[in-house]
């Protein structure tokens, strides 16, 4: 038997996907995963750290094993990293494994909400600016891809953005 689907937020660094995560979880009483916390919790080592160690090549082999095997249970809202959608069986399986919603942001808002954040590696950088840029300009058709339901989360608190998925899912 299939297991139950899951709603799967995906979108960049700063969107707001545990925030809002936690509250749709909570409303529609899933249990909230976040993939990031569930690769340090399986690998014993922070992000900084196998960023450090093995470089985001690494990383992305960590990132793609712990998240194809949380999406292969269901009933959980499962907040996926930034760049889970880079890998293309990443992108079919999440599409495969649940609803999924794209929480977008504008660069500007990602460097506002960001500004003190030492915890994303591929952001320790003077450049910071330009490097979100690129990301957005490669990533967004692939967040598009994937998405079911798109919400822009610049012209929201979390509470609204939350507001407007649960009236939308
Ligand atoms: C990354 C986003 C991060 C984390 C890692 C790489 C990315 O997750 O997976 O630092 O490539 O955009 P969040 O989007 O949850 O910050």
């Amino acid at each position: 038997m299939n297991p139950a689907p899951n709603l799967i937020l995906v979108g960049p660094m700063g969107a707001g996907k545990t925030c809002i995560g936690r509250r749709l979880a909570e409303r529609f009483g899933l249990e909230f995963v976040d993939a990031d916390q569930a690769i340090v919790d399986d690998t014993g080592s922070s992000i900084p750290a196998i960023f450090d160690n093995l470089g985001e090549p690494g990383f992305r082999v960590h990132e793609k094993r712990v998240l194809g095997a949380l999406l292969q249970r269901g009933g959980q809202l499962i907040s996926t990293g930034g760049g889970a959608v880079l890998d293309a069986d990443n992108r079919r399986l999440i599409r495969q494994r649940g609803f999924v919603v794209y929480l977008r942001v504008s660069v500007a808002s990602q460097l506002a909400r960001l500004q003190r954040d030492k915890t994303r590696p591929l952001l320790q950088r003077d450049d910071r600016e330009q490097v979100l840029h690129e990301m957005a300009a490669f990533r967004d058709p692939l967040y598009r891809e994937v998405a079911d339901l798109t919400i822009d989360t610049d012209l929201y608190t979390p509470a609204e953005a939350t507001a407007h998925a649960v009236v939308r899912l």
